[in-house]
């Protein structure tokens, strides 16, 4: 659906030293497990140092087998590609019916509306719907940056010879009184697939805002089902992409659009929306992805701009861990959420999504903080469209050690994220001196562990940061993370100066 919309490429090793052991990497498919093999090498390397670090208390899932011996590694994460591979095909996002969330109080996407209301994971303080949104006086005009001005952009002249602009566009109402957003459908084959979109964006509201009464018309596979007529239609064109199938496709959406035109103005959308604490995160990574897709995909190759070796490099964490860090960390609404390091803002904006936390993120790096604002401008538009309400969003482009408002969110903060992977030592000792200013219990996400290998307090190194932190290791897996098709581990520290009080 969304192609070219995530950052992925070549190996590129931007800073080498010598790893001792790293341990046998899962197993991968036949497929990529020859070209992933370098790749777990290489990423594994200096996590590995920590493996059997009696600092490391537990881990939190399924084990790899012991250690082998193999060739010293690279430390690395990798640039962007000119054309970024999306983050999940349509394949690989749950199905419908199935549950695909339902961990810790998540919301099962088959349930229907009226079941969810105990069901909240969101420190049973969040309202999720946007007030603003469904007002009567609004629907008004805002600025966002709609699929279609995405593929204008890349349509050939020649493309669109035999057609004028309004047979390809097609409007598509969203679950709220905002304005609608104008598709493309000349194009299905690039960076935005309207039609796919159209039709992931109709499912996921049908699932999410209806309840199981109001969405009967749209769902099976009889014909008049709404969706069912979508997809129908969708068949169609892609066999024999003309102008009459086009039309029956917008006819298709036309359909949709007064079924949840009517759904709105009665204010169901709203009480649904009222009744839900949560968001399923298949819903979380479509919004994700619609922001990527247009305010960052279009200049990802600027994110390849940085200093080999340096603490710019660049790569993401990918949103099913960055959901499972959130499961992990317990992170709820009236909490706060930090990204030091926050890149184009991804994490940043998963937070304000998906929990509804006030969320910071700071980023030196001046492509990558220019792209975080200007995905902050789309995000709060797209959650506009979509009738959600967000935690706060805050992204300051400076040098986290530097800013007065970042040191002031990590004092408060519940949460820290510092993807960390290749920040130089020095970079790290800091880091370690500046959470000592956290709040206790305060938990910090990093993908290089805070605690030395085989760390004790003792009577010498009493002041040493790594002493109130109580670190746990955690293991990625394939396709977490922007950088390689391997697994991983990462740490979570929770701030704890009790275990210092406790030594003799
Ligand atoms: C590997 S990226 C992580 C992006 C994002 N947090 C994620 O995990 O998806 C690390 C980022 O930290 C930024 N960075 C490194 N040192 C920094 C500093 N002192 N202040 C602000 N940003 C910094 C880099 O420029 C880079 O964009």
């Amino acid at each position: 659906m969304f192609k070219n919309s995530r950052i992925k490429a070549a190996p590129k090793v931007v800073r080498t030293e010598q790893a001792p052991v790293a341990k046998k990497p899962e197993p991968l498919p036949s497929k990529v497990a020859v070209s992933a093999r370098r790749e777990q090498q290489i990423a594994r390397s200096n996590a590995s140092s920590l493996r059997s670090s009696p600092a490391i208390s537990n881990r939190s899932s399924p084990a790899t087998s012991p250690s082998e011996d193999h060739e010293p590694s690279s430390r690395h994460l990798q640039v962007p590609k000119r054309k970024p591979t999306r983050q999940h095909s349509p394949s690989e996002l749950p199905k419908f019916n199935e549950s695909e969330d339902d961990e810790e109080g998540s919301t099962s996407f088959a349930q229907p509306v009226q079941k969810r209301q105990k069901q909240d994971n969101g420190g049973g303080k969040r309202q999720l719907r946007s007030r603003k949104a469904f007002s009567e006086n609004d629907g008004g005009k805002f600025k966002m940056i709609h699929a279609a001005e995405i593929v204008a952009t890349l349509r050939k002249p020649k493309a669109v010879a035999d057609t004028s602009i309004e047979d390809v566009i097609v409007e598509l109402q969203y679950p709220s009184a905002s304005q609608r957003e104008r598709y493309d459908l000349h194009f299905g084959k690039d960076r935005i697939d309207s039609i796919e979109e159209i039709i992931e964006i109709a499912k996921v509201v049908t699932k999410v805002y209806l309840t199981d009464e109001q969405a009967e018309p749209f769902l099976g596979q009889d014909n008049g089902k709404v969706i069912r007529e979508l997809e129908k239609a969708r068949n169609t064109l892609v066999k024999e992409p003309t102008q009459s199938r086009r039309e029956d496709f917008k006819k298709a959406v036309d359909d949709y659009n007064t079924a949840i035109q009517r759904l709105i103005q009665d204010g169901a959308l709203a009480r649904n929306l009222d009744n839900r604490y949560d968001l399923p995160l298949r819903m979380v990574q479509l919004i994700l992805r619609q922001v990527y897709d247009r305010a960052v995909s279009p200049d990802v190759d600027s994110l390849r701009k940085y200093d080999a070796g340096s603490d710019n490099v660049y790569g993401e964490l990918l949103s099913p861990l960055v959901d499972r860090i959130f499961k992990e960390t317990k992170i709820t609404s009236d909490q706060v959420f930090v990204d030091l390091g926050s890149g184009v803002g991804n994490v940043v904006l998963q937070a304000a999504l998906q929990v509804g936390c006030e969320s910071w993120g700071c980023e030196m790096a001046p492509n990558a903080s220019r792209l975080a604002k200007a995905q902050k401008k789309e995000f709060k538009a797209r959650c506009r469209l979509w009738g959600i309400a967000t935690g706060e969003v805050n992204l300051e482009a400076d040098d986290f050690m530097m800013n007065e408002p970042i040191k002031d969110a990590v004092k408060r903060a519940d949460v820290i994220l510092v993807n960390n992977e290749v920040f130089s030592s020095e970079l790290n000792n800091s880091l370690g001196l500046l959470f000592l200013d956290c709040k206790d219990g305060c938990k910090i996400v990093s993908l290089k562990s805070f605690v030395p290998e085989g760390h004790q307090i003792t009577a010498r190194n009493k002041g040493n940061p790594a002493n109130v932190l109580d670190v746990k290791r955690h293991q990625y897996y394939r396709s977490d993370v922007s950088w390689t098709d391997a697994g991983g581990d990462y740490y979570i520290a929770t701030k704890d100066p009790q275990r210092l009080a406790d030594r003799p």
